[in-house]
């Protein structure tokens, strides 16, 4: 198999999100909830930025993540919101057994300035990507270190294997979910607006998808281990291990790093 799937693989990815697509119909009742949602002082914000909005609430007792866009008007003038988009996204990405948490309804909506909103399961007993790897991996023994680099490389490479190409692969984007009990931890992918079945990703944005990932895990990783990533994605893409590609893998990986130092928040 290709390192970034067949053509087959995106073509069947892309007519399955197509028929997501046909299907999606926005939920009215939703919009309603959204707006009361918001509005109770309960609700737990888990990130507010001028696009964008995710609250955790209690639907019927079960916890649930509502996420809320700002779509710009040309947009909402012929489609119903980005919310539809990241419904369908997940929707394939779900019945391609790939690990996306599962959405509920979408619908347009007008409260806080956001102008869509899309309900998903919460994913109890998780942390960011970032969030393990700076608390965890101080304690990690060699073997521990190889086998995340591994996990985490699967986890990228089962994506682009399904047919899918994610625009923000970011730490931040990687749920760790880690039970009472379980035995290992399951990585999750959030943001499904940033996913896009059946589009084959072209080398700039491998590249991206690199600098985003490597760049986002500031602490509990040396550079050696980074280098060493970079050489098994080799494995997946020899053309990264060319001496000019790998310089400017550096050079941006760098550049994003300070960028998250200065900002003190995520990439
Ligand atoms: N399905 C989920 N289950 C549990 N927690 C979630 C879920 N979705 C989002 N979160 C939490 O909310 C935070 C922000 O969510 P999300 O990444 O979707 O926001 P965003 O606006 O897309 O941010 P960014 O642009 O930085 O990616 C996540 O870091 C995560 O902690
Ligand atoms: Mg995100």
């Amino acid at each position: 198999m290709k390192s970034t799937g067949n053509s087959a693989v995106f073509r069947e990815s892309h007519r399955r999100y197509r028929a997501h697509l046909r299907a999606a119909r926005p939920d009215p009742a939703l919009a309603a909830l959204a707006i009361a949602a918001w509005r109770n002082p309960d609700r737990v914000v888990l990130k507010r930025v001028t696009r964008r909005a995710v609250l955790l609430v209690h639907l019927d007792g079960t916890p649930t993540i509502l996420k809320f866009f700002k779509d710009p008007p040309w947009y909402l003038a012929w489609r119903p919101g980005w919310a539809r988009h990241a419904w369908a996204a997940a929707r394939t990405m779900r019945e391609m057994g790939l690990p996306m948490p599962a959405v509920h309804q979408f619908a347009t909506c007008n409260v806080g300035g956001y102008t869509s909103v899309l309900t998903m399961e919460a994913i109890p007993h998780a942390v960011t990507l970032r969030e393990w790897i700076k608390k965890q991996a101080p304690r990690w023994d060699a073997e521990t270190r190889v086998r995340w680099r591994m996990t985490i490389r699967a986890h990228w490479m089962n994506l682009l294997h399904n047919g899918v190409y994610h625009d923000d692969i970011k730490a931040l984007n990687v749920l760790v979910q880690l039970p009472p009990g379980a035995a290992a931890p399951t990585l999750w992918w959030i943001d499904p607006e940033s996913a896009h079945p059946g589009h084959c990703p072209t080398r700039f944005q491998i590249i991206r998808n690199l600098v985003q990932l490597n760049g986002s895990i500031r602490k509990g990783v040396t550079d050696g281990e980074r280098l060493q990533f970079l050489r098994e994605m080799g494995e997946d893409f020899p053309w990264v291990l060319h001496p000019s590609i790998e310089q400017r893998l550096r050079t941006w990986t760098h550049e994003r790093l300070l960028k998250e130092k200065r900002t003190r928040c995520g990439p």
